[in-house]
């Protein structure tokens, strides 16, 4: 019997996807990314060391499990490279154990000018994105422009030479209507050093072995292999379920593994739902939660709510129980993991959002907008007032942690087998379904 579980965040990204995975591939064969790339960042820490994972799947660091880059992945050969030879250096090879999808799309550098180029001709109006080149490498794949990795084994320059050409004449009038609106233009300058190691980094992407990674995938799992699916970003930043517009640009939600891999849906089995006891967000776009309080900023000093890439300092609130549910829904999620609860510890209450009154009118389900004339609902529960990064077993939890447990389960209606006290790989909490 093959077996497919998938693993992705419930909120706006950063729920602690990266240290979940790597705690759950002991269980399994292979581990694979299936749609986003080196947007943001998946943090993991082991044995008193960091890491940060941005294309790479986070099951790199556990007794030399096969990970493979899915079709789904937009992938940038500089950051990649970057990445790929910083995990070398620390004694991770893993060109014996990555493979890439020839179907997975290349960020060019000249994308990432255009990311820019977009946010700066939206004035006011931008999505704050991580200026990787994530959107506009997708809007490529759907218009029928991109350039894959497979295209580097065949008449690679010409292929590129001409996507280049493209986008310098899409950035060329995206200046224009950025300085039409007061705004700045794009400016090329760097970019000739820039696509020099670019290329060179296509030469070490050449190290890794490109695969039709549909037909690899479903032959290990003819053979009795298990899979496990790791999600990027969130299911609020999915382009078609998400707060659009600010949201990334492909499909974040459980959907997006079987078209990020080439797996069947029957296929799935287990869907892990990871969501923080609270709720954040990096980038514009509405947040109906958000506190802009001292109580905002304390979760965000205790919870070191800042990008694990660019430091940027992420938005702060209470849980929204309200887009959970829809997320749950959406995703089809059959076990829900719990992160950072030790960042409450201090907290005397702890408030829990279970409905929007949308212009008035109270409601339990996600509306279409949720930008304006809404009021998040509020229950607020006690506090547990200790220190949870210690507790190595369920019957360690204060009784009020274990109300709130049990409280979001009851609103939530899916069990919570995963509790995650601490940033380290031990600090984690299995219970039974
Ligand atoms: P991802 O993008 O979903 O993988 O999440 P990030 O790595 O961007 O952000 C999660 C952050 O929270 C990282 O800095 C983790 O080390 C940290 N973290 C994960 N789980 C916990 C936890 O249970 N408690 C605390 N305090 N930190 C955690
Ligand atoms: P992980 O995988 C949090 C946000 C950006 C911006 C929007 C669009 O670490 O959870 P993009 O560059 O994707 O076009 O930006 O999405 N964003 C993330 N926020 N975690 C992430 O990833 C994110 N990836 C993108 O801040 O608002
Ligand atoms: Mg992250």
């Amino acid at each position: 019997m093959s077996k497919v579980d998938v693993l992705l965040g419930l909120q706006w990204g950063d729920e602690g996807k990266g240290k979940v995975v790597d705690v759950l591939t002991p269980r399994y064969d292979i581990v694979t990314r299936f749609q986003g790339g080196p947007n943001a960042g998946h943090t993991l820490e082991f044995d008193g060391q960091k890491y940060v994972l941005r294309s790479i799947p986070s099951g790199i660091f556990q007794g030399g499990k096969l990970n493979i880059i899915g079709n789904g992945v937009v992938l940038d050969p500089l950051l990649f490279m970057k990445e790929a030879m910083e995990l070398a250096q620390s004694g991770h090879d893993l060109t014996q154990r990555l493979q890439i999808s020839k179907k997975a799309h290349l960020i060019l550098p000249t994308h990432r000018l255009l990311d820019k180029a977009n946010e700066a001709a939206k004035g006011k109006a931008k999505i704050g994105t991580t200026g990787k080149g994530i959107g506009p490498t997708y809007t490529d794949k759907v218009s029928r422009n991109g350039v894959r990795v497979g295209d580097i084994l065949d008449n690679f320059e010409q292929k590129y030479a001409a996507a280049k050409q493209r986008h310098i004449e899409m950035i060329e009038s995206l200046n224009d209507l950025a300085i039409k609106k007061g705004g700045e233009a794009v400016s090329f300058e760097g970019l000739e050093e820039l696509e020099k190691e670019w290329m060179q980094d296509i030469e070490y992407l050449r190290k890794f072995r490109f695969i039709d990674s549909e037909h690899v995938i479903n032959n290990l799992l003819k053979e009795g292999k298990s899979l496990l699916c790791e999600g990027a970003q969130g299911s609020l930043l999915d382009v078609d379920f998400g707060s659009y517009p600010f949201v990334t640009s492909s499909n974040t939600v459980c959907a997006g593994a079987c078209t990020g891999l080439g797996i069947a849906p029957n296929k799935i089995g287990e869907v892990f739902g990871i969501f923080k006891a609270y709720c954040t967000r990096v980038g514009s776009g509405p947040f109906p939660t958000e506190l802009f309080d001292e109580t905002g900023k304390k979760i965000r000093d205790l919870g070191h709510e800042y990008g694990a890439v660019t430091g940027r300092e992420r938005r702060c609130g209470w849980i929204d129980l309200v887009a959970l549910r829809y997320t749950i829904m959406l995703n089809g999620v059959t076990q829900l993991i719990m992160m950072k609860s030790d960042v409450l510890d201090s907290f005397p209450t702890i408030k829990a959002c279970t409905s929007y009154k949308v212009n008035g009118v109270e409601t339990r389900e996600f509306p279409f907008s949720i930008e304006e004339n809404i009021e998040p609902q509020y229950v607020e529960l006690k506090g547990w007032n200790t220190d949870l990064t210690h507790c190595t077993k369920e019957e360690d939890f204060p009784q009020e942690f274990k109300d709130y447990i049990a409280f979001l389960e009851k609103e939530l209606e899916t069990p919570i087998t995963i509790l995650s006290v601490g940033p380290d790989r031990d600090q984690t909490i299995l219970r039974t379904k």
